[in-house]
C-alpha cells in the first residue's frame, strides 16, 4: 500500500514536471540559437578587468555561468564563487582559464585576475551580512552579481535559528540581502562607466499571487506555496531595486529544465531516489548546465538598465505571468528590511 502511494506520488510528480517544463520549453524562430548566443558572449570585451560575484557558483547553473564568464573573458576577470562546498569550488576554479602573464599584469586593468572562493551558508542572514561586508572591504567595484543558490526539498516549514524558513531564505531573503549589501560596489562600477548588473536565477514567469498579510508564510506554508511565492518575490525585489537604482540592471531569469545535481542532492529521500528517472524523463526537454550558463550569461549581458525578465534561452519574456503591484512591492520591501535585519534576528 505504502509502495503504491509512493509510486503514484512519484509518477504524478514526474508527469507534472514534464508537462510543466515541456510546455515552457517551446522555442520560436525569433529566439537565439546556442551558436548565436555563444558568439555574442564571446564578443564580450571590456577595457577594465570585470568583477563577478556568483552566489551558488559551486554547482549547476551558477557553475555554468562562472565557467562561461571565465571562458569569454579568457580568465581575465575577478571571479568570486560563493557557496558552502569548498572542494567543489576549488575543483571549478582549478579548471577556469587563466590569462597569459602579460595580460594579467597590464597597467590599464585595476586588478590582476583573481579566481577565488568565499564560503557562506546563505540560509543565515548574519552570514550574508558578514560576507557582503567583507567583499565590500576588499572589492570597491562589482560589475556582475549573479545569484542562483537553491535546493529541492519536500520538507514543510523549516526555520533557521533566525526564524526564517530555509527555502525562503535561500531563494529570496538571502538574495535580497546580497543585493542590498553589495549595492555600494555596484553603484561605484556604474559611476566609473562600467557594467553594473544583477541576475537572480529562479523562475521568472512561474510565480503566482502572493498574500500581503502573510509575506513570511508563517500562517499558510506549503512546499507549493513557497515554490510559487518566491518567483513573485524575486520579481518584486528586483523591480524595486531597479526603481531605487535606475542606472543599474536587474534581471530575473527562468533557466528551464537544466541537468544539474538539484534532484540528486535533494534533502528528500524519494526525490534523491528517483533523480535518475526524473533526469531520463525530462532529458528531451532539458539543457546541460554548461549551455544554460551561456544562455543565462547572454540574458545578463544583453539586458539594459532597469528591471527585466528572461527565459531559458536568455530571451526577454517581458512581464508574462507577473503578479505584482506598487503596493505589493512596497509591502514586501518593508517586510524584507525587517525580516533580514541581523541585529533583531540574532538578539
Ligand atoms: N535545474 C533546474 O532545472 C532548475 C529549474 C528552475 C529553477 N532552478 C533554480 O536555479 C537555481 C540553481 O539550481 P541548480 O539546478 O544549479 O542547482 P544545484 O546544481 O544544486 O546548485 C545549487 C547551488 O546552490 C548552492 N546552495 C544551496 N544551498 C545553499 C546554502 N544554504 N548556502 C549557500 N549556497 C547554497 C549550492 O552550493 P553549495 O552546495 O556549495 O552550498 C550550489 O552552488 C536554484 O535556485 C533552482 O531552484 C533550477
Amino acid at each position: 500500500m505504502q509502495l503504491l502511494s509512493f509510486s503514484s506520488i512519484f509518477v504524478s510528480l514526474s508527469i507534472l514536471l514534464i508537462s510543466y517544463f515541456s510546455f515552457s520549453f517551446s522555442r520560436n524562430s525569433t529566439m537565439p540559437t546556442l551558436t548565436a548566443v555563444r558568439a555574442a558572449n564571446a564578443a564580450f570585451n571590456r577595457s577594465y578587468t570585470p568583477v563577478a560575484i556568483i552566489v551558488g557558483g559551486t554547482s549547476g547553473i551558477g557553475q555554468g555561468i562562472a565557467e562561461a564568464f571565465a571562458r569569454h573573458t579568457k580568465g581575465n576577470a575577478h571571479i568570486v564563487i560563493v557557496g558552502r562546498n569548498r572542494a567543489a569550488a576549488d575543483a571549478i576554479i582549478a579548471q577556469l582559464p587563466k590569462p597569459a602573464p602579460e595580460s594579467s599584469t597590464t597597467t590599464t586593468a585595476q586588478y590582476k585576475y583573481t579566481h577565488e572562493f568565499v564560503q557562506c551558508d546563505v540560509t543565515l542572514m548574519k552570514n550574508v551580512e558578514s560576507v557582503t561586508q567583507a567583499l565590500l572591504a576588499q572589492i570597491p567595484k562589482i560589475n556582475f552579481l549573479v545569484m542562483s543558490p537553491g535546493f529541492l526539498s519536500m520538507k514543510g516549514h523549516d526555520e533557521t535559528v533566525e526564524g526564517i524558513d530555509r527555502k525562503l531564505a535561500v531563494h529570496y531573503y538571502a538574495r535580497w540581502k546580497f543585493v542590498e549589501g553589495l549595492l555600494p560596489a555596484l553603484r561605484s562600477a556604474k559611476e566609473a562607466g562600467e557594467d553594473a548588473k544583477v541576475l537572480s536565477v529562479l523562475a521568472a514567469g512561474k510565480g503566482a499571487d502572493i498574500d500581503l498579510e502573510d509575506l513570511g508564510l508563517k500562517k499558510r506554508y506549503s512546499v507549493a506555496n513557497a515554490g510559487l511565492t518566491t518567483p513573485t518575490y524575486n520579481d518584486l525585489m528586483l523591480q524595486e531595486f531597479a526603481e531605487k537604482n535606475p542606472a543599474l540592471t536587474f534581471v530575473h531569469s527562468y533557466p528551464g529544465v537544466v541537468r544539474t545535481g538539484l534532484a540528486s542532492k535533494s534533502e528528500t529521500g524519494f526525490i534523491r531516489a528517483g533523480s535518475s528517472l526524473i533526469t531520463a524523463l525530462v532529458y528531451p526537454f532539458s539543457t546541460s548546465y554548461q549551455d544554460c550558463g551561456e544562455y543565462m550569461l547572454h540574458g545578463l549581458l544583453n539586458s539594459k538598465q532597469g528591471f527585466s525578465r528572461v527565459g531559458s534561452l536568455g530571451e526577454d519574456i517581458g512581464m508574462k505571468r507577473y503578479f505584482g503591484s506598487v503596493e505589493a512591492r512596497k509591502k514586501l520591501w518593508d517586510h524584507t528590511v525587517e525580516a533580514t535585519k541581523v541585529s533583531s534576528l540574532n538578539s
